[in-house]
């Protein structure tokens, strides 16, 4: 993660001079071919059909390495592999302008030929979606054979890194941690072991999306704080990375009221440096329709269809959600975000306090 350079560019917001984002979150397509049961596709009342075209998407990524974008996550909106042909291309252009990029992927769609092409081009991060250490707790979340198909994926990738000599991309597990397996981390640092996957990377649910309750117990602290001590043990004695240790502040862990938590992290901190969240100035997404945003989560933006990306970047609407930002009026739409964004944010304070 380049967090110097989102810092130096936040200084230079902070005095000023305006700074293109330094990441991009694209979604190529909301088609997908799993239902799974805590996704917001379930909820999904209009899938997009119109999607951004192919020239689009390209035109986007070079527009991106002109205004300066560092790295890239693509993932979804829905399965990127959906569209893979288009996906693939826009991976690729994402590499011949020498930019950083993670792919987010379901994996169940993933081929050997596909991962040539991505050992091939250089691709620097794919994490595999898997939700439980074992068959039955992954698909329950997900749909059948979802876990045979994705651990298939990441043995496939791996077999064909080994085979290429090549030491990408680095490839993680992506576990959206729930009442299913927030006491069975470790576990899940076994199976990427086994598997041959370098990182397991952790997210709180979102519950809202589900018809069962799937958060983690409020009086399960003490069993949540357990399972991340053991699952860094084990990573360390296993080599695996792994952002665990967000976790130990269970109090962020619940999304429910996760604005209010934010709000007072910053309430007695003034200037540019109080902003609650500052992914609107380093962060620009966009999603399957073409609709943008200046974050990650977000539900307020405005459509790219017809603008430059600068045009978006320095237009109305992203000026004026930084504006609200910077006066503590924070979008609803926050309560559905993060630790590991509020984490991120707290250490870019503190680096900008630093100097
Ligand atoms: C929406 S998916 C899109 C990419 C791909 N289809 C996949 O499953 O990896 C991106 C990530 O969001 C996670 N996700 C989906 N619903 C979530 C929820 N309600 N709360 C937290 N993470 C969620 C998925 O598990 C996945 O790791
Ligand atoms: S989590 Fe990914 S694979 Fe599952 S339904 Fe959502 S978009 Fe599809
Ligand atoms: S949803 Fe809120 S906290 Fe999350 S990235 Fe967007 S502005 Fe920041």
């Amino acid at each position: 993660m380049e967090l110097e350079e989102i810092k130096r560019r936040l200084e230079n917001w902070a005095r000023g001079k305006k700074e293109g984002p330094v990441r991009m979150e694209l979604h190529p397509t909301d088609m997908c071919n799993l239902k799974c049961t805590f996704c917001w596709k379930r909820k999904e009342k209009n899938p997009t059909r119109k999607e951004l075209s192919e020239t689009q998407l390209l035109r986007i990524v070079r527009e991106a390495a002109k205004l300066g974008v560092r790295e890239w996550i693509v993932s979804g909106g829905g399965e990127p592999l959906m569209r893979k042909k288009v996906t693939l291309r826009v991976l690729r252009e994402i590499k011949k302008y020498r930019m950083w990029g993670l792919l987010t992927t379901n994996g169940t769609l993933l081929d050997e030929k596909d991962a040539i092409k991505l050992v091939k081009m250089g691709w620097d991060q794919v994490q595999f979606s898997i939700d439980g250490p074992n068959e039955r707790i992954n698909d329950f979340l997900r749909p059948p054979h979802s876990f045979k198909r994705a651990v298939k994926a990441v043995k496939t990738l791996r077999k064909v890194r080994k085979k290429l000599r090549s030491e990408k991309p680095y490839i993680g597990l992506n576990t959206v941690l729930s009442k299913m397996n927030f006491n069975r981390m470790d576990e899940m640092i076994k199976l990427a072991d086994e598997i041959g996957a370098e990182l397991v990377f952790f997210e709180p649910i979102y519950p809202g999306y589900s018809d069962i309750d799937l958060s983690i117990p409020k009086k399960a602290s003490r069993e949540l704080i357990r399972s991340v001590k053991k699952c860094e043990k084990l990573a360390k004695a296993l080599g695996i990375d792994t952002n665990a240790r967000e976790f130990l502040e269970v109090r962020l862990v619940d999304k429910s009221d996760l604005r209010r938590k934010i709000l007072k992290e910053v309430k007695k901190v003034n200037g540019f440096v109080g902003a609650p969240c500052f992914r609107p100035w380093y962060l620009m997404g966009i999603k399957a329709s073409g609709f943008s945003g200046c974050c990650s989560t977000f539900e307020r933006g405005e459509f790219i269809q017809g603008k430059s990306l600068s045009e978006v970047w320095f237009g109305r609407v992203f000026t004026q959600l930084r504006n609200e930002m910077l006066n503590k009026q924070i979008p609803s739409y926050c309560s559905k975000c993060s630790i590991v964004v509020f984490n991120e944010n707290r250490m870019l304070r503190r680096m900008i306090q630093d100097g």
